[in-house]
């Protein structure tokens, strides 16, 4: 049982922003305040922040100029000082979600437990009411909020307080969450050192999607890789990409200009942008229901899930496994997905 240590620190703007944009062009930084929460020897933390938006009003959504946002660190070893920076894994939960219910889901703090990794789990903004979060993911659900901003914020803040090592920061979501990391592998980019600020990533329920039906934003790095994880019998996020049945689902989302891409498009997309090409290069079988084909030499992959809907293979949870029949058979996403992360890593040091 681990208790949470709550922090709350709220931002004055204005004139603090008088001196020179970081390189990024970040207006709401919120290392700048210089007055951020130094984190205690508890194994989780929730740190919470205001930030200002520029766009008080887009999409169909008025927000306050000020919001606050939160995240959770776990960490399970206190190893802050004078040992080797370690990895950090972001998991982004769901539309209508929560940063805790994806911490339940995924449970990445047992991964991070069993690697030496912090796991931090990032909170979607609230909307109308406290069920109703979500992720400006391009494609679902609202646009406005800068999550990449706050992502960038977020891990530089982890970096800094958790010994991280930079270099070595793995994303991961579910559904909106999965949107939001195909928009992370699209608009990051590289830190100054030339380094992407996304080494590794993973997709479960997740499309590739974009407003206005413009990918010109999204620009991918080939130093980094990702797997996506699908359910054949996904109902919400379709794997043919139709943005019909999204309508329906979610009719507050205003999503009518938005384009998905299927499952095999969005794969191709990135390997196509990681390797100039979509070629299955292998195909595996972990388990009877799942068959994944590997392209870009391993670096790009996709898994096909049976039966599965709307759902992370293999949770063990039994609150939150009703829509996978074959939950105690089907490969831990969890792990596969680490084992991905843990696999990129070790590849990029021995290339060195
Ligand atoms: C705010 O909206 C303007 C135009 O509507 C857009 O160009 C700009 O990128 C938006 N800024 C953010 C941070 O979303
Ligand atoms: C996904 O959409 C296709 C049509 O594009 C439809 O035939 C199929 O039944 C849908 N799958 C599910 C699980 O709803
Ligand atoms: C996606 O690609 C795989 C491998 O080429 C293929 O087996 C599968 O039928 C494709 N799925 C759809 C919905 O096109």
């Amino acid at each position: 049982m681990f208790l949470p240590t709550i922090i709350s620190i709220t931002f004055l703007f204005g004139g603090l922003f008088t001196d020179a944009l970081p390189s990024e062009g970040r207006k709401h930084n919120f290392l700048r305040n210089g007055k951020l929460p130094i984190p205690t020897r508890d194994s989780t933390h929730v740190i919470t922040v205001t930030v200002e938006e520029d766009n008080t009003s887009l999409g169909g959504f008025e927000r306050p100029k000020f919001i606050e946002r939160e995240f959770t660190v776990f960490d399970p070893v206190h190893k802050r000082k004078g040992n080797a920076k370690r990895p950090l894994v972001l998991a982004y939960h769901g539309v209508m979600s929560d940063s805790e219910t994806m911490r339940q889901l995924t449970q990445f703090d047992r991964e991070a437990k069993d690697r030496g990794w912090v796991a931090a789990y990032p909170q979607g903004e609230w909307k109308f009411s406290e069920k109703m979060t979500n992720w400006n993911g391009a494609g679902c659900c609202s646009q406005g909020q800068d999550d990449i901003a706050f992502t960038k914020d977020m891990i530089d803040y982890i970096v800094k307080h958790f010994n991280v090592d930079e270099n070595e920061v793995y994303v991961t979501g579910v559904s909106n969450g999965g949107f939001m990391v195909y928009r992370l592998l699209c608009e990051m980019g590289d830190r100054e050192n030339g380094k992407p600020w996304i080494s590794a990533a993973s997709v479960h329920s997740g499309l590739l999607g974009a407003w206005q039906a413009d990918f010109s934003s999204c620009s991918i790095s080939t130093d980094t890789s990702l797997v996506h994880f699908h359910g054949l019998a996904d109902p919400v996020v379709n794997i043919t990409g139709k943005p019909e049945g999204k309508q329906e689902l979610l009719p507050f989302a205003p999503v009518t200009n938005a384009e998905w891409k299927s499952v095999n498009a969005s794969i191709d997309y990135v390997a196509e942008a990681m390797c100039g090409s979509n070629a299955i290069t292998s195909t595996s079988n972990p388990t009877e229901s799942t068959t994944c084909h590997q392209m870009c030499d391993g670096k790009v992959e996709y898994c096909m899930v049976e039966e599965l809907q709307h759902m992370w293979s293999g949770c063990s949870d039994e609150s939150l496994h009703m829509y996978d029949p074959n939950h105690a058979t089907n490969v831990d996403a969890t792990k596969y997905f680490a084992d991905s992360f843990a696999r990129h890593s070790s590849k990029k040091e021995t290339n060195l």
